[in-house]
């Protein structure tokens, strides 16, 4: 199934916003095919909340305790994506998990950024568990987000050396530097229209 082109974008975070960041510049370069209409943080006190302001992008708080079960907290999310006419979402380091109807509503329009080579270390810290497995190499994952954990069609991976003297702290900021690179080529890939799925497949087409 081939992607229809879209240009409305809703960025879903929980932290520090880095990659939300990257997404904003590109677009500030005019090299983002499409435009960030709003900004979701799951903690108020993100870091990436700021940052969003600064960039004058509007920000809704959705914190899930002050929802009563996921339904409604799902529900909530897609209220304020709906009013921001969004059409595809980015998951940049939320922490939060998404429900069935969410990912319904948005099928094969989430993308989210993950800090292996899936479907290696799915889940929390994908970083600790390269680091207590013993890997050699690991990576970043930009993919589509289905009703699993990490479980999606891969759209992009890059590829970082585990070096023997790396700790959490280094490894994450080598990972980091490559998921700045990828999640905006991809994002761009998906909103101009350049990636079909089959089966399981993500083919990413030159126009
Ligand atoms: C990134 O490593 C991302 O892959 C992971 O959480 C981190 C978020 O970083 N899911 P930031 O908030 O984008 O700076």
């Amino acid at each position: 199934m081939r992607i229809l082109p879209a240009s409305n974008v809703g960025v879903l975070i929980s932290g520090r916003g880095s990659n939300m960041l990257v997404i904003l510049d590109a677009q500030a370069r005019g090299e983002l095919p499409g435009v960030v209409r709003t900004v979701v943080s799951s903690v108020g006190s993100a870091r990436g909340v700021l940052a969003a302001h600064g960039r004058g992008v509007p920000v809704a708080i959705h914190s899930y305790r002050n929802y009563p079960n996921q339904t409604a907290f799902d529900e909530a999310i897609l209220e304020t994506l709906r009013r921001a006419e969004v059409e595809v979402v980015v998951l940049a380091g939320f922490m939060r998990v998404l429900g069935n109807r969410f990912v319904t509503e948005f099928a094969n329009r989430i993308i989210n950024i993950h800090p292996s080579l899936l479907p290696a270390f799915p889940g929390l810290d994908p970083v600790r568990q390269a680091l207590e497995y013993g890997v050699r190499v690991s990576g970043c994952t930009v993919h589509f987000v289905d009703e699993g954990t990490d479980t999606g069609p891969i759209i992009a991976q890059a590829v970082v050396p585990v070096l023997p003297d790396d700790t959490h702290e280094t490894l994450a900021a080598r990972i980091l530097e490559q998921e700045h690179r990828l999640l905006p080529q991809a994002l761009g890939w998906l909103l101009s229209g350049q990636l079909e799925i089959v089966d399981h497949r993500v083919i990413v087409h030159s126009s």
